[in-house]
Parts: C-alpha cells; structure tokens; sequence
C-alpha cells in the first residue's frame, strides 16, 4: 500500500461529508474549508484529514511519504463535465471568418464547423488522435482538471463514430483520472445523408448503437439538439434508443435557439442538460421539478459571441448549476476551467464561489463521478497546491493566471 500525508496545509478547501446530491440555490454560495489541516491518501484515495492540532501522529511509515505544504492550499482538481477533446487539425480559418462577420451557421453551410471536424477526423490516423489527445489531457491536468468527459461526434460514420469511441476507452485505460464517453454520432448531419436524415438516424440507432452496447464504448448518448441539427422528436427518439441500450442521457440544448433540448432532457431524465443560452422560465420549472443537471460552457458563449445562459436565474430558482468548458476546436478551443469559471462570473453573474462549486462537486454530478471535484473520505485524491493567498474568488479575478503549482493525480505528484 502507498501511503501519502500531506501536512501544514494553510487552508484545504471543499471538505464536505455524506455528498449524495448535487450543490443547489444557496448552497451554492459557499466552500466549506479547513484551515492549518492534513490529508492522509492511501492508494490514490483519501482515506482522512483533520486539523493540525490534533493531528493523531503516525503509528505505521512503512510506504509512507510526507509533503509539508508549506502553509500552502490545496484545493481538490477541477471536473470538466462536457470535451470534444478528440479531433483533428484546427479551425482557426473559422474563427477569422467570424470576426469577419459571418455566423457560426453560415460557416456551417459552407461545408465548416462540425463537417469540416469531421472531414479531417475521418482523414487521421487513430494512432495520431490518440497521441494529440494524450497531449490535450495532460495539458488540461497541469490546468487543475482531474476528470473528464469526452464526446464523440466528429466521426459521423460508423466506422469513424467506433473509432473516436475506441481512442476514448484507451484514453480511460492510460490516464488515471476519471474519464467518461459519450456517444455524439447526433451531432450534425454527414454530407452523405444531407437529405436524407431519416437515414443518418436509422444508421445512429440500428448500426452504431448497438455495436457501441456490444463493445461497451459509451457511458453516455448525446444529441445537438438545434435548428438545422436535431429536431426535438429526433432528439427523442435518439436518447430513448441509447437508453434502451443502457447509456444516460445529455443534451446540447437551446444553444443557438430555443429547440425544446431541455424539455425533452426531462422528460428522458437525461443526467445533463448543456448550453442553455436560449433556456426560458419555463425550461427553468421544468429543470426544477427534475434531476437533470443544468450545464452552461461559457467558453462557447464567449468564443460565439452568444447571449449568456440564463445561469443567474437558475440558481435562483435553486437549481445545482454546473460549468464545464466545451473544448473543441469550433467554439470553445480552451479547457481552462479557471477561465470558465471567470466568464460564468462576468457573463453570466454567477458569484466566484458558485462557479467554483459549479466548476466542481456539481460538475462530478453532471459526469456521474461524484468521488471526485471535493475532498472527503473516499475520494479520487486528485488535487492541487496553491499559494495561501488564492481563495475560490482568485481563479475568477486574476483570470488566465497559472495559480497552480503543482497537481496531484491519485495521490501522485504531476511535473
Ligand atoms: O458544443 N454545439 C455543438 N457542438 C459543439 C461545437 C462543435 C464544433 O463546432 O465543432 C459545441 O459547441
Ligand atoms: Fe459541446
């Protein structure tokens, strides 16, 4: 057994116990803390902390490793519940049409955006996804993320769709975070089938569905829920399909416009629904009478020059909000969660501390991995050491600071 004791900690923060649920309304205003504390983690799992002062000593040091802290803080990692970490190439063209002047849909319709993803995806070797995506995870670690969910969805054939899910399950046997797999194959129509989509449908659910189950590749099935994407009855039919095949799921809802992603999230009690910068009061009743987890990427609304999502409201009405960045290459090419949250803050008024618990415990809800994103017994000890000076207000004031120094994964430093 590795044993690892981190003491003289200045303040650990999000120590919570017996966490079943989620963070909603008001609770969401604070982060718990201790202050002068240890944390005991054995075999990458926190298995204790407490104060200093009563720090009961240590009977056993065999395989035992100390790290004084140095008066430092240690904050448990970042939960980054939404990525499209897996692609090819760029799309910085795109972006300089768009400051330009032209939408994201009109890029679409010329062949840009998710096909031109997909096109160069298609063209790339699994070996070479895998590398750039390994590349891409162990940035986003040193970044103080220490889960995540990635889609599929730029593959858009089943060859291509089995192929992004592939790299994904090998990506969750390489890295030891949490990782899960979501199933996007719903994500836009592929120029074969652009009038056809009845077909492309038919292809999701009766061919990469089920070799998908057979393979065990997904956790999750999501569909773009949006006016020139998925209807509202399409996204239906493709969640109770993934459903019937034992996936959870999520939604990319009322991005561009208002679709009905979130109504239909309820009503398949999807474990997510994301975007939301179309979302109506309405949506927000319906989002109140329900377990799904409403998730805002205000790395897209930014990149996209969107309206903010109406995050404020939601917490309001006691929702347990999430953030999450979206990273991909078309509308949010960062997965800097500490600038997410800094955008959820300004753009959509959310108070650092709740986009820090969004950002966080929330966020392990939104990707079903709640031992992880908070310290207590049990737990995934991934965390990482600050200076004593940064507070959850920090990672949103000095926005895009490295404030991170140095991140552990299972209990095991990262350099
Ligand atoms: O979450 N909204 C749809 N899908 C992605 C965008 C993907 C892309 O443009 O490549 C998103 O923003
Ligand atoms: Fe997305």
């Amino acid at each position: 057994m590795q044993k690892l004791l981190i003491k003289n900690i200045h303040t650990l923060h999000q120590v919570r116990e017996n966490i079943t649920t989620p963070i909603r309304g008001e609770a969401m205003k604070e982060v718990p803390v201790l202050h002068n504390a240890w944390l005991a983690i054995e075999d990458g799992i926190i298995v204790d902390y407490g104060n200093m002062e009563e720090f009961p000593g240590i009977s056993d040091w065999k395989n035992l490793e100390v790290i004084d802290a140095e008066n430092k803080n240690v904050f448990p990692c970042f939960v980054d519940a939404h990525t499209h970490l897996v692609f090819a190439g760029n799309r910085e063209q795109e972006f300089v049409w768009r400051l330009q002047g032209m939408s994201y849909q009109e890029i679409a319709q010329r062949g840009g955006g998710i096909l031109n993803s997909a096109q160069k995806l298609r063209e790339t070797a699994e070996v070479e996804l895998f590398e750039l995506a390994q590349q891409r995870i162990r940035l986003l670690i040193k970044m103080g993320t220490g889960a995540i969910e990635i889609k599929s969805g730029y593959g858009l054939n089943t060859e291509a769709e089995l192929k992004m899910l592939r790299i994904i399950k090998k990506l969750k046997e390489h890295f030891h975070i949490p990782i899960k797999s979501t199933f996007l194959g719903a994500h836009a129509i592929p120029s074969e089938y652009k009038n056809n989509k009845e077909k492309y449908i038919e292809i999701i659910c009766n061919d990469m569905l089920p070799k998908i189950a057979d393979e065990q590749l997904a956790d999750f099935i999501d569909v773009f829920c949006e006016d020139g994407y998925f209807t509202a009855e399409e996204t239906e039919y493709i969640i109770e399909k993934g459903i019937h095949y034992g996936l959870k799921g999520k939604i990319h809802a009322e991005q561009l416009s208002h679709s009905g992603g979130i109504e239909i999230g309820v009503k398949t009690k999807c474990i997510s629904v994301d975007h939301l910068e179309y979302a109506t009061d309405k949506d927000i009743q319906l989002l109140k009478n329900s377990t799904t987890i409403p998730v805002i990427l205000p790395g897209a609304a930014y990149f996209l020059n969107l309206p903010p999502a109406p995050a404020r409201q939601m917490i309001d009405n006691d929702l347990p909000l999430a953030i999450a960045s979206d990273f991909n290459p078309g509308s949010s090419p960062s997965a800097n969660m500490p600038m997410m949250m800094s955008l959820a803050c300004v753009m959509n008024r959310l108070t650092p501390y709740e986009a820090y618990n969004a950002a966080t415990i929330n966020a392990a809800f939104a990707m079903d991995t709640p031992n992880v994103g908070w310290i207590g017994i049990g737990n995934f000890a991934n965390f990482f050491i600050t200076d004593k000076s940064v507070t959850p207000v920090t990672f949103a004031y000095h926005f895009a600071h490295p404030l991170i120094e140095q991140v552990f994964i299972m209990g095991k430093s990262i350099s």
